[in-house]
């Protein structure tokens, strides 16, 4: 964690190691123009550039980033990670931020975009292999940034304090979120992830965790097939903040494959490297529910985080098997890759027994999302048109890229063409498969209003880091989840 602070002072006599300085386009540039014209910087989209801080400022040395003529927050949220990312390369450890905000927002962007760049991963890397880059060019442990002041003429605005405040808290659950994706998954099979999970809760939230057992007494079917060809047992996590006065009820539902090998429909060798991957729904809903708790924001928030280790083994569930689920709905398991719809039917029934107002599922769910919407925007599907665009419209304002998409007609009567069972879980063929995915949770959430994100894009960093966004796990959801939960609490 960065500790952020606010003030008043100008880029000249700011006191940090390392100056990040917003450069707008068409700005006079005063003190800085020449050194900016020495090392080349035109202000073009995305530039970066660093030179020594010399007599203009009191900083080591200077990272410039360039900036639209009206940056809108998002602008400043990646310029500030591209700015914190660039100085501590500089081996910096304080920056002070100087990026022209218009307002309280911007400031609380800005102070998002510090914390959520600074992030690194490297509780694996060896101390005693030393800093800096090692042989092979592998990364090792380097001094992080402990400390930044965002440079604003509103800093001494209670309101600010309050804006960076919770981009703190917001921030704090993002990078919990990306550490779990993070851990190898060997590290965190379902057993230590719930215990990681109710050590992350605290006091803050009442969490209840079932094992193995009480799944079964639960008629937990989903959970348990998938879970049932691991030695590491299956868990559900459930979490319930109920601050007094709530007139709203929200629950969340998180995809928690700790590890996704494709069970006997098992995946090939390149597709199972990322696998680590598939319980980032889990995390971000569990750290959202502490952060929407933390905020004391006045709803009610139940979570399901629907944890499992998809294994291929001889006891492990066979395509063609027939699983019944919590509410007593057959389904026929045709492809024991698509386990992701088998474990959140569980969850999605078990919230939607509390009769919340609105449903949000996460889940790494489908390939065919990444195919139709890339590696960067998340997939929003549902049965609400109306809580659908609040959820998308909630997603610009914390600026995570989602878009929506239908659940076609059809793929009604395919879920429901089962031979032997109620339901089927696969669908021969893959056209539409984020639909159909779709189709099959919407059977078990009754009449209550849901919207279902698919994250498999964007949950997962595999080229390098830009703006705030790290190499890795991204945290993806929870900033639009805590945004969610702020505007039901706020429209009661
Ligand atoms: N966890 C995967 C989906 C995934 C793919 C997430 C790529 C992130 C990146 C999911 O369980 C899966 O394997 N889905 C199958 C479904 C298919 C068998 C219907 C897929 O997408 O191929
Ligand atoms: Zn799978
Ligand atoms: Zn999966």
């Amino acid at each position: 964690m960065v500790s952020v602070s606010l003030s008043t002072s100008k880029p000249t006599t700011a006191r940090a190691d390392a100056l990040v300085l917003g450069i707008r386009s068409e700005e006079d540039h005063d003190v800085f123009g020449p050194s900016l014209e020495a090392v080349g910087f035109t202000g073009e989209k995305g530039q970066v550039a660093t030179f020594p801080g010399g007599d203009l400022t009191r900083a080591r040395f200077v990272v410039a980033v360039a900036l639209p003529s009206e940056p809108t927050a998002e602008h400043l949220r990646r310029a500030a990670g591209q700015g914190v990312r660039a100085a501590t390369k500089g081996s910096a450890t304080s920056v002070a931020v100087a990026l022209h905000p218009a307002g309280v927002d911007e400031v609380a962007a800005i102070a998002e975009g510090i914390e959520l760049g600074a992030y690194t991963y490297d509780a694996y890397k060896s101390e005693k292999r030393g800093k800096g880059r090692g042989k092979g060019g592998s990364k090792r442990k380097k001094d992080k940034l402990t400390s930044a002041v965002v440079l604003s003429p509103f800093a001494r605005q209670t309101t600010a304090a309050r804006a960076v405040e919770r981009a703190a808290t917001v921030t704090r659950a993002v990078n919990t979120a990306r550490d779990w994706v993070n851990t190898p998954p060997g590290d965190l099979r379902p057993p230590a992830f719930a215990d990681a999970i109710g050590t992350h809760a605290g006091d803050t939230v009442k969490v209840s965790i079932w094992d193995e057992k009480r799944l079964a007494r639960e008629r937990c079917g989903g959970i348990l097939g998938v879970g049932v060809g691991s030695d590491a047992p299956p868990r559900l996590v459930s979490l319930t903040y109920d601050p007094p006065g709530a007139k709203q009820h929200l629950a969340l539902v998180g995809k928690g494959i700790t590890f996704d090998s494709g069970g006997l429909s098992l995946k090939p060798g390149a597709s199972m490297q990322t696998m680590k991957l598939d319980m980032a729904g889990a995390a971000a809903i569990v750290t959202a529910t502490v952060a929407i708790a933390e905020l004391g924001l006045p709803i009610k928030v139940t979570a399901f985080a629907c944890l499992a280790e998809n294994m291929p083994s001889g006891t492990a569930t066979r395509p063609g098997d027939v699983l019944s689920m919590r509410n007593g709905t057959t389904v026929e398991v045709l492809n024991t890759d698509a386990e992701g719809r088998l474990v959140l039917a569980d969850g999605l029934v078990l919230a939607t027994e509390g009769k919340p107002d609105h449903i949000v599922d996460v889940a790494t769910l489908t390939g065919a999302c990444v195919v139709a919407l890339g590696d960067n925007t998340t997939g929003i599907l549902g049965n609400d048109d109306e809580f659908r665009d609040l959820v998308f419209d909630a997603s610009k304002t914390s600026g995570e890229s989602m878009w929506p998409l239908p659940i076609a007609e059809e793929m009604k009567e395919k879920v429901t063409s089962s031979s032997v069972a109620d339901l089927r879980q696969h669908n021969p063929k893959p056209a539409g498969g984020t639909l159909f995915a779709a189709a099959f949770l919407r059977e078990f959430v009754d009449d209550t209003s849901w919207v279902h994100l698919d994250i498999a894009g964007p949950s997962f960093n595999e080229g390098s880091a830009s703006g705030y966004t790290p190499v890795g796990g991204t945290g993806v959801a929870v900033r639009t989840l805590v945004q969610v939960a702020t505007e039901l609490a706020d429209a009661r």
